[in-house]
């Protein structure tokens, strides 16, 4: 094979409950992971050495990614050839769509997509359990970004389990959103030992999901918006207590519910229909935020769109 071009999308967690840090210092979490339809494509092609580039979307400062071996593709490239005994070599292509340190798991996407695009470009044939297994290694959020869709993860957030919808009202099965990324990004171990500094009396096991599950289940936006659950959103705010503003203007803007993403900084709207999406987003511009991005979820995890043999 020559190249292979791998997507892997965004995620939002629909509920995100967060215990105290474990021996190891990860925090245990209950979480919903969620695959909103912002993208990052990795293109591996065959060649004698490893080199590694970066474009992206308008609103991606190619600036904000170290592009060195500390860069999560080359991470998961040198994984993946020591469990095989292959030599990392590959001409890398990142395509950034997923906003850079803005709680969307987009360095999680990146390598959810080297991972298949080099195991497909050196013929490896690598078992899905040992895909996840590697992608764990690398991080809390890359099995989700392997497995796409609704999951529930536990552990640290890396041992994840597809969430089957009973709901069959296919008009209800797809939720919008509305993502408004900040110019400034957070760090996510910044904002845990905020979130210990906060509640230094947080329970051993986070607080279930439930409730955000049942809310899908039920295919209805309106529940859901009002299950959206983020332990990590307090600690967020606290270090950017600029979100609180955009968060109420989302809201002023006709979102059913807007929360912070993960570890944020981005800002999250639940919409009631593509419509509504349209219009708060045109709101949130007029607002004075340059990039506002609309999306759809549930999507599928890491797949190959392009190939050429
Ligand atoms: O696993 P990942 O590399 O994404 O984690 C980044 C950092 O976020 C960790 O080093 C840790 O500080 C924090 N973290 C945590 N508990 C988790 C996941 C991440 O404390 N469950």
């Amino acid at each position: 094979m020559r190249e292979v071009t791998v997507r892997a999308a965004a995620k939002v967690n629909l509920h995100l409950g967060v215990g105290r840090p474990r021996e190891d210092g990860f925090h245990p979490l209950e979480t919903l992971f969620h695959a909103v339809g912002l993208y990052d494509d990795v293109t591996a092609a065959a060649a004698d050495e490893w080199s590694l580039s970066l474009d992206g979307a308008p609103h991606i400062d190619p600036a904000d990614v170290p592009l060195d071996e500390s860069n999560i593709v080359d991470r998961a490239a040198r994984l993946l050839g020591e469990l095989h005994g292959v030599p990392a070599r590959a001409r890398m292509r990142i395509h950034k769509g997923i906003p850079v340190a803005g709680g969307m798991a987009g360095g999680s996407a990146d390598a959810a997509a080297a991972l298949v695009a080099l195991d497909r470009l050196w013929n490896l044939h690598t078992s899905d359990a040992d895909l996840l297994r590697l992608a764990a290694e690398l991080g809390s959020d890359v099995p989700f970004a392997l497995i796409g869709g609704n999951a529930l993860g536990i552990g640290r957030g890396e041992l994840v389990k597809p969430v089957d919808i009973d709901q069959v009202d296919p008009h209800h099965l797809v939720y919008w959103w509305v993502l408004v990324p900040s110019r400034e990004g957070l760090s996510t171990p910044a904002v845990y030992r905020r979130f210990d500094e906060l509640f230094p009396g947080a329970p051993e096991r986070p607080a279930p999901a439930r409730r955000a599950v049942a809310a899908l289940n039920a295919g209805s936006p309106t529940a859901l918006a009002v299950a959206l659950h983020n332990d990590l959103e307090p600690a967020a705010l606290d270090l950017r207590p600029d979100l609180v503003g955009v968060l109420d203007r989302g809201q002023a803007e006709g979102a059913l519910r807007g929360v912070v993403s993960g570890s944020g900084p981005t800002c999250a709207f639940l919409c009631d229909s593509a419509d509504e999406a349209r219009a708060v987003a045109s709101g949130m511009r007029g607002a004075g935020h340059d990039v506002v991005l609309v999306a759809n979820g549930a999507v599928a995890g890491a797949h190959v769109v392009e190939y050429a043999g």
